[in-house]
């Protein structure tokens, strides 16, 4: 009403001066309030308020990011619960994103995130690329991981690759499938626990059932996305009522427990023989830089979080899907038997310097890892400032997702993708350590896996020896098509159903 009289009163001139006012004022100020509204970003579906495009997002996260991938675009914009995210799925926006602006991205989120660990060396949500970590990364590469220790730790890998080639042997007797599934996980564990943690062949035996559990749970848990991750401030009511909190709690308490017990043994026993692990080299560091005990030991703890996870549950993946993609290919299998047969004649076993001599071998790995990269997405990063990828807007905050195992399917590099070819690296330069953007399954880029010498020597190793002494036949009465190839998304894609095969050796002193 009174606005009414003010109009009434106005002469037209005035009155039209003053709405065109009106509407340029309005109009800057939109421009200026929401400068997002004027840059372009990535194409994506359309999210529906409070859960964004979560409903969109299956089991397999991988899978339906693909599918939405293919119809927006390489670079797709989703909204994931509140948080804005961008998933890159093409070798040409890694590129720009692991190349580019790395080093605006190197977040990752804490590992032990949601839950009361103090050493995860960040508070709840992502932990930047700080000195922590830097120093973290160098003492897994200092103590373990440099090309140099890995080959310090061979005769750990010929002796438990030795060790499961025994039990198939003695399994190969009775005709019977074996779970390998199970056995190609404790060979990772194994392998792990003795190289990082020091432990003895036979006491990880003994325990092998608690130390599957913990892996197994740890992957589960931290594989597992939760509400609080999407809703920040009210997520973790959500988590609590479904009892994901409670469960989390209690895998991080158990891990906790576990490392406690190993590093007390390490200090009782600090006299013992045998070459200088991870644990001891960070005692010593802790004693040269005067560290409160705490300290110390809550340091040593979340580097062997780490190792435990990122090494055991991606290894063990890797070569049950080699050997599931073998056994439904059988002419890769007896192409690839043919050639190491050939090569390594009259020995009990083949030997990592003999892999050198098995280029098909590593062809089959390398397609396995196409497929089938363990870790199907990067650890998500969060960009800390703006930028652009592909001449698409990032904005500060985004989450950012590398799709590996849909970069792997990129019909426009691969041709028949879905097909187990290894012949496709034939005369094909395309490596897997983080260089070509096109296969990506050790990451890129300042977080790419620094295990990644440890990891690859242990699934060519494992893989020559599995096609080296034995034969492979499916259980009675099934036939290659029904190999299940159903995945189950965790810390890393395990195959869901367990991988039942029966061993029959092969006399390879013939
Ligand atoms: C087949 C075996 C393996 C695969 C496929 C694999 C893959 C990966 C991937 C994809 C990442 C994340 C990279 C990124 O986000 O850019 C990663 C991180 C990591 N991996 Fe591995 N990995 C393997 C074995 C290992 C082993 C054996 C170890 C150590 C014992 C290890 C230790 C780590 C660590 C410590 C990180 C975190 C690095 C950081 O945050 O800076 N990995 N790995």
């Amino acid at each position: 009403m009174f606005s009414l009289q003010i109009l009434q009163s106005c002469p037209l001139p005035l009155l039209t001066l003053a709405v065109f006012i009106f509407i340029l004022n309005a109009a800057t100020k939109i421009i200026h309030q929401s400068p997002r509204r004027r840059r372009r970003l990535p194409p994506g579906p359309p999210a529906i308020p409070i859960i964004g495009n979560l409903h969109q997002i299956g089991e397999l996260p991988h899978r339906s990011l693909w599918k939405l991938s293919r119809k927006y675009g390489p670079l797709l914009r989703v909204k994931l619960g509140s948080v804005p995210t961008v998933v890159v799925s093409s070798p040409e926006a890694a590129r720009e994103l692991l190349k580019y602006h790395d080093l605006q991205t190197c977040t990752r989120p804490a590992i032990a995130r949601a839950s009361r660990l103090s050493y995860d060396f960040a508070d709840i949500g992502f932990s930047p690329y700080n000195d922590n970590w830097r120093e973290v990364r160098k003492i897994c590469i200092l103590g373990l991981l440099s090309v140099k220790r890995v080959q310090s730790f061979r005769y750990i890998r010929e002796e438990e690759v030795e060790s499961l080639v025994e039990t198939l042997s003695r399994h190969s007797v009775s005709g019977k499938p074996v779970n390998l599934s199970e056995k190609l996980m404790s060979l990772a564990i194994t392998m792990i626990f003795r190289a990082g943690l020091g432990m003895s062949s036979h006491g990880i035996k003994k325990n092998i059932e608690r130390f599957r559990g913990l892996v197994d749970e740890g992957g589960t848990i931290l594989g597992r996305s939760s509400a609080a991750d999407f809703f920040p401030y009210v997520g973790w009511i959500v988590d609590w009522v479904t009892g994901l909190h409670r469960r989390r709690e209690k895998c991080f308490h158990d891990l906790d427990e576990f490392y406690d017990d190993t590093i007390r043994n390490h200090i009782q026993n600090k006299n013992k023989e045998g070459p200088e692990d991870i644990i001891d080299l960070m005692l010593n560091m802790g004693r040269e830089q005067q560290l409160e005990v705490g300290d110390e030991w809550n340091h040593i703890k979340g580097v062997l979080m780490n190792l435990v996870l990122a090494g055991t549950d991606t290894s063990a993946s890797a070569l049950t899907w080699g050997m599931t993609e073998l056994i439904r290919n059988p002419r890769v299998m007896k192409k690839a038997q043919t050639e190491i047969r050939n090569r390594i004649k009259n020995e009990g076993m083949i030997k990592e310097e003999d892999l050198e001599k098995l280029e098909y071998l590593k062809m089959v790995v390398k397609e396995t890892f196409r497929l089938h990269p363990p870790g199907a997405a990067l650890i998500p990063r969060k960009a800390m400032s703006e930028f652009k990828i592909c001449g698409y807007d990032i904005n500060p905050k985004t989450r950012i997702e590398v799709n590996v195992w849909a970069i792997g399917r990129d019909p426009s590099v691969w041709k028949d993708p879905e097909e187990f070819f290894p012949e496709r690296f034939i005369q094909n330069e395309i490596d897997l350590k983080g260089q070509h953007f096109e296969l990506l399954p050790f990451g890129g880029g300042r977080r790419g896996c620094p295990g990644i010498h440890m990891g690859l020597s242990l699934v060519e190793l494992g893989l020559a020896n599995l096609l080296y002494c034995f034969d492979w036949k499916l259980p009675e009465g099934m036939t290659k098509d029904d190999v299940d190839i159903e995945e189950v998304f965790s810390l890393s894609v395990h195959k869901k159903v367990p991988l039942q095969l029966v061993p029959v050796k092969y006399n390879n002193s013939s």
